[in-house]
């Protein structure tokens, strides 16, 4: 096992998780036990120079072993692209976990044959895994989709991963041609589970806990009076309204419950203040 059982992995998201989002994350909620950088695309032509593959993690990241222990280096490739040397490169330079992207499921990536595409392909797909687990001696993970058109590969894939020595599987658990629609079924992270003894690692649609809006209807009230307007009066009423402090539990399935509940209570305060 790679990882702690029930371990919180921060999706990868292209345009989003970049090396400011994820330090932020690393920073200030030490809940979260690993990041994931968005994909290293490896180039069809021309490998790239070490430092352009080091820049797409983050130099700052690289240096600080805590962060660079909690963050996956992800990458996307095709059967023909420079996978050999791309890997190489990350495994170089001591990244102890990368992780290929089996899901993205843009137009542009998948005609040039990589991202989902592979899922619809195996015998490409397996040739890309041979030769990532063959130049990458530390945590090699997958996150796939539960298809490219419709879920028949499933479960081939699943074993496929596992055959060629994957160390955990991450299932967002919707087709390519689902996109972002729609709910991910989680009914296919338990099959993962059941079919191969590999980690399997559930996404999409994760729940939600978010608060309420709360309706602190306030009265502030100040008079100046007395020479030279030296003294001061003022009178404050907070939640005025009496409203409560909620927050919500939302999941897939699954009725919404309230997961706390509390009165801040009202406040009202009298002020004196004179100045000399
Ligand atoms: C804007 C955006 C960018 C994404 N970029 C990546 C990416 O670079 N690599 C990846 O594996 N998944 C990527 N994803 C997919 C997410 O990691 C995740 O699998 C998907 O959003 C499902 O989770 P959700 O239902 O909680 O959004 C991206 C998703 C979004 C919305």
């Amino acid at each position: 096992m790679p990882f702690k059982e029930k371990s919180l992995i921060f999706a990868p998201m292209e345009g989003i998780t970049d090396i400011h989002y994820r330090e932020t994350i690393l920073e200030n909620y030490p809940e979260w036990d690993f990041v994931a950088t968005d994909f290293l695309r490896a180039p069809s032509v021309g490998p790239y120079p070490v430092k352009h593959v080091l820049k797409h993690y983050g130099k700052s990241s690289y240096e600080d072993p805590e962060k660079q222990r909690k963050t996956i280096y992800q990458m996307l490739t095709t059967e023909d692209a420079l996978t050999e040397d791309t890997v190489s490169k990350i495994r170089d330079l001591g990244f102890k976990w990368l992780d290929l992207n089996l899901g993205c499921p843009s137009k542009t990536v998948c005609k040039h044959r990589g991202g989902s595409f592979l899922l619809s392909d195996l015998q490409a797909l397996r040739k890309v895994i041979k030769t990532i687990r063959s130049h990458f001696p530390h945590t090699f993970t997958a996150k796939i989709r539960v298809g490219y058109k419709d879920d028949t590969l499933f479960k081939d894939i699943l074993r496929l991963l596992e055959d060629e020595g994957v160390d955990a599987i991450t299932i967002h658990a919707r087709t390519r041609d689902e996109m972002y629609k729609g709910v991910a079924k989680w009914e296919y992270v338990k099959t993962a589970v059941e079919t191969v003894k590999t980690p399997i690692v559930g996404n999409g649609d994760i729940p939600d806990v978010y608060t309420l809006p709360f309706h602190n209807l306030k009265f502030n009230l100040s008079k100046e009076f007395g020479k030279d307007n030296s003294s001061k009066i003022s009178l404050k009423f907070e939640n005025i309204l009496n409203d409560k402090f909620e927050s919500v539990y939302q999941s897939f399935g699954a009725q919404d419950q309230i997961f706390s509940s509390r009165y801040p209570g009202q406040a009202i305060s009298l002020g004196y203040s004179y100045q000399f």
